[in-house]
């Protein structure tokens, strides 16, 4: 799909009228991550984690990776699971250089069989933190080998079976699990009656939002059924990350200057899984280290139906066959 601009500009205006809250782009910039990283506690993140097992997906740039270096760089084993070889290799040096232990397990998180081999492949006795970061936002509706819409396959169907795969062990470690959402689930509310886009015209941006939306309920269930673990999302604000410099070369020539770093926008993915004390309560959305409200626009609540249609949908789309 070629690089367009036209979904992001919308996507970016939605975000700026969804976030009803004054100087929004401000706070979701780098200048915002840098006021508010004034008052962040140094000591919560001079952590030893040597002996500590992390996963996390997309590892092979932006956000993941600097999430990878800052893991490793504290002495974890790092398991950098990315889909492409080359690239994964690349990462898993670079990660590597950082100190700790880094292991490339090279998988498409969007396709099932694939995520089963990968959980088998992460030769570790426990997981400390698991990192769901892995994303894209594509612009024409495509399908995985299941057969699987790939924004549901890649968001939400993945994630959630790498989640099961690894409870025993995230549970050896009383370990964490963070989604990597998006400011941009603001502007949708949770949809489960066309989850995988097969009855509606497909709108990418529109697609992302859902599943990004999805991301943050899918904590809060997970959250309420697994006390021993602890779930967290988060967004990362707007970052200058390969993804959104290739994907979206008008944002971001307009945006640069604004954006905040990789190791910025993957601060608080950082914190959340390594972070001492453990940061708070399990099943929540988080943004620059502090809990952030899940709806900002009106018309955007749960529906129970929805909330519980959700973990069925999941639950049916990761059965064996
Ligand atoms: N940057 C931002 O401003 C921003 C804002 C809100 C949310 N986010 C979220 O942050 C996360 C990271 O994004 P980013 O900005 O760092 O973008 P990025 O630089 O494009 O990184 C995305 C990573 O995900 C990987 N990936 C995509 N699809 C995959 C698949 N099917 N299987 C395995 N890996 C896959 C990519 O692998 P390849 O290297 O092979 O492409 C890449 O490593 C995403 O979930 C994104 O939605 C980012």
């Amino acid at each position: 799909m070629p690089a367009t601009d036209g979904p992001w500009i919308r996507a970016g205006g939605a975000l700026v009228a969804a976030a009803r809250m004054p100087g929004v782009a401000w706070a979701w910039s780098a200048l915002g991550h840098r006021r508010r990283a004034r008052r962040f506690a140094a000591a919560e993140l001079a952590v030893d984690l040597a002996g500590a097992h992390c996963v996390v997906t997309g590892a092979s740039s932006g956000l993941g990776l600097a999430t990878a270096r800052a893991l490793a760089g504290r002495g974890a084993t790092v398991w950098l699971l990315c889909r492409d070889a080359a690239r994964g290799e690349a990462a898993r040096a670079e990660v590597a250089a950082c100190g700790g232990d880094a292991r490339l397990v090279v998988v498409d998180v969007g396709e099932l069989g694939q995520i089963r081999r990968a959980a088998a492949a992460i030769d570790a006795p426990r997981v400390d933190a698991l990192v769901h970061n892995a994303g894209a936002l594509p612009h024409a509706r495509a399908v995985t080998g299941d057969g699987h819409e790939v924004d549901f396959a890649v968001h939400l169907a993945g994630p959630h079976l790498l989640t099961k795969l690894l409870l025993p062990r995230l549970r050896a470690a009383r370990g964490r699990v963070v989604f990597v959402s998006s400011g941009g689930m603001y502007s949708e509310r949770l949809r489960v009656d066309d989850l995988q886009w097969r009855a509606r015209p497909y709108d990418g941006v529109a697609a992302y939002a859902q599943v990004k939306r999805a991301q943050v309920v899918l904590t809060e269930l997970w959250a309420a059924r697994e006390p021993t673990i602890a779930f967290h999302a988060m967004h990362p604000g707007w970052a200058d990350t390969p993804g959104v410099a290739a994907a979206l070369p008008g944002f971001y020539r307009a945006t640069r200057r604004f954006l905040r770093t990789p190791a910025e926008g993957a601060d608080t993915i950082v914190w959340l899984a390594a972070a001492q004390p453990p940061p708070g309560p399990s099943g929540r959305f988080w943004h620059d280290r502090a809990l952030a409200p899940t709806h900002l626009l009106p018309g955007t609540a749960d529906d129970p139906a929805d909330r519980a249609g959700l973990w069925t949908a999941l639950e049916r789309a990761t059965a064996d066959r």
